[in-house]
């Protein structure tokens, strides 16, 4: 016991000194090591656009430690919570394979942490690299409860890129002045749309445009001539972003943790739930330039704040007073921009995406307004009379009480139903002429439903967006697994037209399916366990924006899910 306390502290003050800058490989030849990390999650008073509030925070920082590991590292998070809530801990793009116990998302994968308790996260990071993050996946503790996580590759090997000066995380985020629990509880009970965030903040810090943040910005020192390395994360509750640096070019080189095509932008849009490295070259005159975080408005009805976050890109040796070059951002709505992007996504190695498809699903993805059900409409039913909620193929996710991985590994009937459809009850003009008030039958039924897959099924997936409610962009996630994004488009998904490409897709975790459109993704479901598919927009996911899909076992040696934890949390 005493020794595995120092060796813990040892590894504290490893972890502590690696600054922003990079890891030093500790006591690693290549092979893989084992990292320790003591999350306690507490809470913590901060003051920030003029207001007072208690956060939840881990150890007190906001953001969150970084996670540090090499390629193929164990790494062991115990989790402490010493908060009066209800915690859980995701890893978020860490395919978890064979460790579907330790995924962190609340009632699909596990119980949450209570009040008291802890849990011990153990988990490889097999062949994976790259940014990566962590966050609370419980009610919208993920508000404040996030954190980057760095795996670099193994030592020795390159990245397929001149090596960066320094690097640097660059966090987006969403603050609220209230309490974000009570925000979810209201709007839930509102039936209506959630309040705007009162403002988006770059590495926690909003910005000199917001009340009382004259001095409350992030700042990355630069040298003239040297390239700098951005580990971008949207790490927001409800937008997406669009981020620019003023007069600097963004060289896009990885996305959701994966090697791309190096692909220059003036802009990137990065929804919530995406990573995106950027090679940034100080090329420019000495001075002061901002970048800027902003929204992309991709639904007309929806609200957003519209003041933009600011973090400064500073040369060394640039006068030290406020001006600075400000960054031009896009419109809000500005789609060109995103599809300039996305197209510019491409593997950066050509890839071998199989042909043949096991399972074929088509889900439409959207919102819906369900009846009004209560006895005082005014207060509960703020949505054209009506009640806000989200779906796939017209299913609204509701979770359930225990977890379905629990459920489904013990048997547990009465829990979950495997009957989740392959695609929508009806097929109509899903964009267009999607009826956008209740009185059409296109309200969304309540369910726990899922759908099982056999262990090596080659799945091809469509997402369509609809306008039942209103078309907007929507950054689907998927746990346990990343999938090609074969093809995108605007409108319907139509097969005959459709243009995919095989040879050098984007591998991701998320994508951003176009407003009013549709995207095809393709995976092989080879890691058994229970995967939780939904919208990273947490309003989206709180009205049932999601999914689950169960991975049978395989045959194979490796291909069965070992045996839940002991310290596994119970309801
Ligand atoms: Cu980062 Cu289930 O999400």
């Amino acid at each position: 016991m005493a020794n595995s306390i120092t060796l813990f502290m040892l590894w504290l003050s490893v972890i502590s000194t690696v600054h922003h800058v990079k890891l030093i490989a500790h006591g690693s030849t290549g092979g893989e090591s084992t990292r320790f990390y003591d999350f306690k999650v507490q809470t913590k008073r901060v003051t920030k656009l003029c207001n007072s509030k208690d956060i939840v925070t881990i150890n007190g920082m906001f953001p969150g430690p970084v996670v540090y590991a090499q390629e193929d590292d164990r790494i062991i998070v115990k989790v402490t919570n010493k908060t009066p809530f209800n915690v859980t801990i995701h890893w978020h793009g860490v395919r978890q394979r064979l460790s579907c116990w330790y995924d962190g998302a609340s009632t699909i994968t596990q119980c949450p942490i209570q009040s008291g308790q802890s849990f011990t996260y153990n988990f490889s990071v097999v062949q994976q690299k790259g940014t990566f993050f962590w966050h609370a996946h419980v009610s919208w503790l993920r508000g404040t409860v996030y954190g980057a996580m760095i795996v670099y590759p193994k030592t020795g090997v390159p990245y397929p890129f001149k090596f960066p000066y320094q690097e640097h995380i660059i966090i987006l985020g969403e603050y609220w002045m209230k309490d974000l629990q009570k925000i979810e509880y209201d709007t839930l009970a509102s039936g209506g749309p959630p309040p705007i965030a009162d403002a988006y903040t770059i590495n926690g810090h909003p910005g000199p445009n917001y009340n009382c943040s004259t001095n409350d910005f992030h700042q990355v020192d630069v040298i003239p001539g040297k390239t700098y390395l951005l580990r971008l994360i949207n790490a927001g509750l409800n937008t997406e972003n669009f981020f620019a640096i003023a007069d600097h070019k963004l060289t896009i080189v990885e996305a959701d943790a994966e090697y791309t095509k190096p692909f220059t932008t003036d802009t990137v849009m990065i929804g919530p739930g995406q990573t995106l490295n950027v090679l940034v070259s100080a090329d420019k005159p000495v001075g002061k330039y901002s970048m800027a975080a902003a929204p992309y408005k991709s639904g007309r009805f929806v609200l957003y704040q519209n003041v933009s976050a600011i973090a400064f890109f500073n040369y060394i040796g640039a006068p030290s007073n406020s001006l600075y070059t400000p960054a031009k951002l896009p419109k809000l709505d500005d789609k060109l921009v995103v599809k300039t992007v996305m197209d510019g996504l491409r593997s950066l190695n050509q890839v071998n995406v199989f042909r043949e498809i096991d399972e074929n699903l088509f889900i439409t993805i959207g919102l819906n307004v369900q009846k009004c059900h209560s006895k005082t409409p005014k207060q509960n039913c703020q949505a054209q009379d009506g009640v806000l909620a989200a779906s796939m193929n017209n299913i609204s996710f509701v979770n359930p009480n225990i977890s379905i991985l629990e459920a489904y590994y013990k048997k547990i009937k009465g829990i979950y139903t495997e009957d989740f459809p392959d695609m929508p009850p009806k097929f109509y003009d899903f964009v267009n002429g999607a009826p956008n008030n209740i009185t059409y039958d296109t309200q969304s039924l309540n369910g726990t439903k899922t759908k099982v897959l056999k262990y090596g099924s080659k799945v091809q997936l469509i997402l369509q967006d609809t306008g039942i409610v209103n078309p907007e962009n929507h950054p689907m996630h998927f746990h346990g697994h990343s999938f090609y994004v074969v093809g995108y488009g605007t409108g319907n998904y139509n097969p005959l037209i459709a243009q995919f490409n095989l040879v050098d897709p984007p591998y991701m975790n998320t994508i951003g399916v176009p407003v009013g459109g549709w995207a095809a993704i393709r995976f092989v479901a080879d890691n058994p366990g229970v995967w939780y598919m939904h919208c990273h927009i947490d309003i989206h996911k709180s009205w049932g924006l999601g999914v689950v899909f169960i991975v049978h076992n395989g045959k194979g040696e490796l291909e069965s899910l070992p045996h839940p934890p002991p310290d596994l949390p119970q309801c």
